[in-house]
């Protein structure tokens, strides 16, 4: 029955991180997966977090289906803190929103909505971009292709050349942009490059899907949704993946959210109607727990106010571990290649380092990073800083 199932390659992202926990080196590093640690190494529970959940203990009761579309509390917290809870295109209700598993589930619920009522439509996402969106579009059954991004030679944006591809396109393409800390390349757009692209995606009819799952990593909480208000603003359709496991720390909750700008309130209705049926064919309906903390800390002042604070912490010991590792490796590194540990944003460095340069990097050293070159800065601590540099350093010295 199965001899035609052929071996899983594995992720190269989660599997790798899989190996790590298997790795039984003391001194090995976790620089693979995008996921915030502290400075002893740990995976923090934030304060906010704590407290909600604490109080949730006091409020124990039964525990029904959620409505396929999602809690309704935290579906308005996430329209709100995406697109600004005084943007004008929520306050008209041109936006459907739905609870998501992850920016995942809003991507694969997103990607099945869009086949199905734009069969031919083709996926553009950037090169490089995170491995995933490529396999989520793919399984949705879409031909995925890359408009320019990354430039090599500068650590920067091809802007010219990625502007030009997207003009190309034909009407009605998918265009998936990362709107804050690309992944994996830490490279954004300017607001100005942002008001350009938009122009575009506006004129040439494109349907652009924007994945943010960084909110408030980059630029601040406003600022990195900047792309999706103007997007909003000027009325142009697009979908928008939102997730929370990064900025609230909670991976394994799934929290997440797809959310649809319309040109009516009226369409909203029928896309919102839509994205449930998605849903409920995917798995049903979501879980509650993860929502309900993220409501509680998003609508309640004192709690949203001790989250934005430890994430503004959080933005700050990235940033400190990007000087650190850029004062490491001067000397060791082309000059060219350093700027980029500095000069891009979020939690990803996208090193520059080759496959086989990474593969020593791992067995040699015990320093987890993607074959792809990125690195997750945020796994970065005043204990590991220095030997990781060192060992990138003998690296790049031998192979
Ligand atoms: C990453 O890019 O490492 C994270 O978004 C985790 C994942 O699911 O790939």
């Amino acid at each position: 029955m199965f001899e035609h199932i052929d071996a899983y390659p594995g992720d190269p992202i989660l599997t790798l991180n899989e190996n790590f926990q298997k790795d039984p080196r003391a001194n090995k590093v976790n620089l693979s997966i995008g996921i915030y640690f502290d400075d002893e190494g740990r995976l923090p529970v934030m304060q906010a977090v704590r407290e909600a959940e604490t109080a949730m203990l006091g409020e124990i009761g039964p525990k029904p289906y959620l409505p396929m579309a999602g809690l309704a509390q935290y579906r308005d917290a996430v329209q709100a803190l995406v697109f600004g809870a005084d943007g004008p295109a929520r306050a008209d209700g041109r936006i459907a929103t739905v609870q998501t598993l992850g920016g995942s589930g809003a991507l694969k619920v997103g990607a099945d909505f869009i086949k199905r009522y734009f069969p031919d439509a083709q996926v553009w996402v950037s090169d490089p971009t995170w491995e995933n969106h490529r396999f989520i579009f793919e399984r949705a059954g879409f031909t995925v292709n890359t408009y320019p991004y990354y430039d090599e030679a500068t650590g920067g944006l091809k802007f010219d050349a990625m502007l030009a591809a997207i003009d190309a396109l034909p009407k009605r393409s998918v265009v998936l942009l990362h709107a804050c800390c690309h992944n994996p390349t830490g490279v954004d757009l300017t607001q100005a490059q942002w008001e350009q692209l938009i122009g575009v995606l506006q004129t040439r009819e494109l349907l652009p899907f924007v994945d943010m799952a960084y909110q408030g990593f980059g630029a601040g909480l406003d600022d990195d949704a900047f792309a999706i208000r103007e997007l909003a603003r000027r009325g142009v359709p697009a979908f928008v993946a939102n997730s929370f496991s990064k900025n609230f720390s909670l991976y394994g909750e799934r929290c997440g959210g797809l959310s649809v700008i319309c040109d009516s309130a009226e369409a909203a209705d029928r896309v919102l109607g839509q994205l449930t049926g998605s849903v409920r064919s995917n798995y049903s309906n979501p879980p509650t727990h993860g929502a309900k903390i993220v409501a509680k800390i998003l609508t309640t002042p004192a709690l949203r106010q001790s989250w934005e604070a430890e994430l503004a912490s959080m933005c700050e010991r990235i940033a400190r571990m990007r000087t650190t590792i850029h004062a490491g490796l001067a000397g060791h590194v082309p000059s060219a290649m350093l700027a980029r540990y500095v000069d891009q944003r979020g939690m990803f460095t996208y090193t520059g380092l080759k496959a086989e340069q990474v593969d020593i990097l791992r067995e040699q050293h015990g320093v987890y990073v993607l074959r792809s070159g990125r690195m997750c800065v945020a796994g970065l601590n005043d204990s590991n800083v220095g030997p990781v540099a060192t060992a990138i350093a003998k690296v790049l010295a031998t192979a």
